[in-house]
C-alpha cells in the first residue's frame, strides 16, 4: 500500500470504525489504527481492504473484537431458556457483565433465588449455546449471583423491603405447617437467602422451640423491636413476648393487629422471604394476614390421609377466595403410618403443584423439640433431603408466581 492511498483509507476507515469509536469519539483512535496498520508493513490494495480485513488487523492491534463478539454471545445466549421460568435468560436480565476475553467470555447469571438447584443445567445449556457457535469463543467462565424478584404489591402496600411472603397454612392441626415453615426457612437461609419467620399462631406459637429460642425476649430499639436470629433466619413469636405457661387470651380484632405488628412495629431489614407460619384451620389468621398483606402465595401441608386431605382442600378454596395464588401442597408424615399420596392427589385434582413429600421420621420431630431443623443437623436423612429439595422448589415457584403477578394489582380488602 502506497502513502498516496492513505488519505482515503482514513476517510474510508473512518466510515467503517465509526461505530466504534462513536462512544469514545476520538479520531486519533483511527490514526493509531492505520498507523500501526502501516508499521506493520501490510501491504492490501484498496480492493483488498475489505471490512473483514480492517478488523482482523483491528483485532491484532486492539486485541479481539469484543463489542461484536460479545453482541453475538449475547445473541447466543439469549436462545437459553430458563427451565422452571420458561423464557429465554437475556429477556429476564439474568445475564449480567458480560465481557470475552481472547477465547473465553465471561458472564454472571443472576438467579432469581440462591436456593436454585439448577446451575449446571444452566451452565449446560450456556455451553452448548456459545461454544462452537460464536466465532473465537472456546470456553465460557460463568459467575452467579441471586437477586430473589419482588413482588411489586408488597412495596406499593407495605413500607417493608421484603421481596415476597409465603404463608404455610394448612385446614387441620399437627399435620407439620410449623415444621414445614422452619424447614423451608432454614434451607433457604443456608442457601444464603435473607429469610424471615413470623409465627402467626398468635395463641399457641410453637416456633421458638422449633427454631430452639425458647427463652428469647426480644430488644427494642426505636420503637421498633428486633427479631431473634437462629439458623440465619429472623423470628418473631408471640412466645418471646409471654410467660410459655399464661395462656394468651386475645380476641379476633387484637389477632388481627397482632399479626399486623409483627409486619410494621419489627425491625426486618431486607428480606427476600418472609415466611409466615400460620395457625390450623381457616380462621381468622389467614384472613387477617391475606386482608393485610399482599402475599406472594401459600404453602398447603397436608398429611397423606383422606381426613387431613379434605381440610386442606378447604384451605386452598379459602386462599383462592382470598386471591393468594397456591404455590402447591406439601404431603408430609408420609409413609406407613399415615399412607402415601393424598396430597399429590390432591394436588392433581386441584390442579396446583405438587412441592414434595416429606417422610414420617422420627427425627423430624426431635427436630423439632430440641430447636433443630433437621435441614441443619440432619441433612443427609431421607427427610432431611426431601425438606431440602422441597425449599428449592418452593423457592422456584415464587419465582415463577412473582413473574406472573408482576403486574398484578393488589387484592381486594374482603370485609
Ligand atoms: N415428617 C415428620 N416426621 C415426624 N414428625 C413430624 C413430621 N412433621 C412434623 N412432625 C411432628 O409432628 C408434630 C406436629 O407438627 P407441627 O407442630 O409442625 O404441626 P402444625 O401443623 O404446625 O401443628 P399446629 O396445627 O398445632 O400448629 C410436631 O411434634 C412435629 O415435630
Ligand atoms: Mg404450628
Amino acid at each position: 500500500m502506497t502513502g498516496s492511498g492513505n488519505f482515503q483509507i482514513l476517510g474510508w476507515a473512518n466510515t467503517l470504525v465509526r461505530p466504534y469509536i462513536s462512544a469514545r469519539l476520538i479520531t486519533p483512535n483511527v490514526t493509531n489504527i492505520t498507523d500501526n496498520f502501516y508499521d506493520k508493513g501490510y501491504t492490501y490494495s484498496l480492493n483488498e481492504f475489505t471490512e473483514h480485513k480492517f478488523r482482523a488487523v483491528k483485532r491484532e492491534v486492539e486485541g479481539e473484537d469484543m463489542s461484536s463478539t460479545q453482541d453475538q454471545v449475547m445473541a447466543a445466549l439469549s436462545t437459553v431458556i430458563e427451565p422452571e421460568l420458561h423464557k429465554d435468560i437475556v429477556s429476564l436480565n439474568m445475564v449480567r457483565d458480560l465481557r470475552v476475553e481472547g477465547d473465553t467470555a465471561k458472564f454472571t447469571i443472576v438467579l432469581t433465588t440462591p436456593a436454585c438447584p439448577l446451575k449446571s443445567v444452566f451452565e449446560e445449556r450456556c455451553n452448548a449455546a456459545v461454544v462452537g457457535r460464536v466465532a473465537g469463543i472456546k470456553q465460557l467462565q460463568i459467575g452467579w449471583d441471586a437477586q430473589v424478584p419482588t413482588d411489586r404489591r408488597i412495596h406499593g402496600r407495605l413500607n417493608v423491603p421484603m421481596h415476597s411472603i409465603i404463608a404455610v397454612g394448612s385446614g387441620k392441626g399437627g399435620v407439620g405447617k410449623s415444621t414445614v415453615a422452619t424447614n423451608i426457612a432454614a434451607a433457604l437461609a443456608q442457601a444464603g437467602a435473607r429469610v424471615g419467620l413470623i409465627d402467626a399462631d398468635i395463641l399457641n406459637p410453637n416456633i421458638p422451640t422449633m427454631t430452639g429460642l425458647g427463652s428469647g425476649r426480644p430488644r427494642v430499639i426505636d420503637n421498633k423491636m428486633q427479631p431473634i436470629e437462629a439458623y440465619g433466619i429472623k423470628v418473631i413469636s408471640t412466645g418471646f413476648l409471654t410467660e410459655p405457661d399464661k395462656p394468651m387470651i386475645l380476641r379476633g380484632p387484637m389477632l388481627h393487629s397482632a399479626i399486623r405488628q409483627f409486619f410494621t412495629d419489627v425491625e426486618w431489614g431486607n428480606l427476600d422471604y418472609m415466611i409466615v407460619d400460620l395457625p390450623p384451620g381457616t380462621g381468622d389468621a389467614p384472613l387477617s394476614l391475606a386482608q393485610s398483606f399482599p402475599l406472594t402465595g401459600a404453602v398447603i401441608v397436608t398429611q397423606p390421609q383422606d381426613v387431613a386431605v379434605s381440610d386442606a382442600l378447604r384451605s386452598i378454596a379459602m386462599f383462592e377466595t382470598l386471591n393468594v395464588p397456591i404455590l402447591g401442597v406439601v404431603e408430609n408424615m408420609a409413609g406407613d403410618f399415615f399412607g402415601e399420596g393424598g396430597g399429590e392427589k390432591l394436588a392433581k385434582e386441584r390442579g396446583v403443584p405438587f412441592l414434595g413429600r416429606i417422610p414420617l421420621e422420627a427425627e423430624v420431630r426431635k427436630g423439632g423439640d430440641y430447636g433443630r431443623p433437621i435441614v441443619v443437623h440432619m441433612p443427609e436423612t431421607a427427610a432431611g433431603q426431601a425438606f431440602l429439595k422441597l425449599a428449592q422448589t418452593v423457592a422456584a415457584r415464587i419465582s415463577v408466581v412473582m413473574l406472573q403477578t408482576a403486574d398484578v394489582i393488589p387484592l381486594n380488602i374482603i370485609g
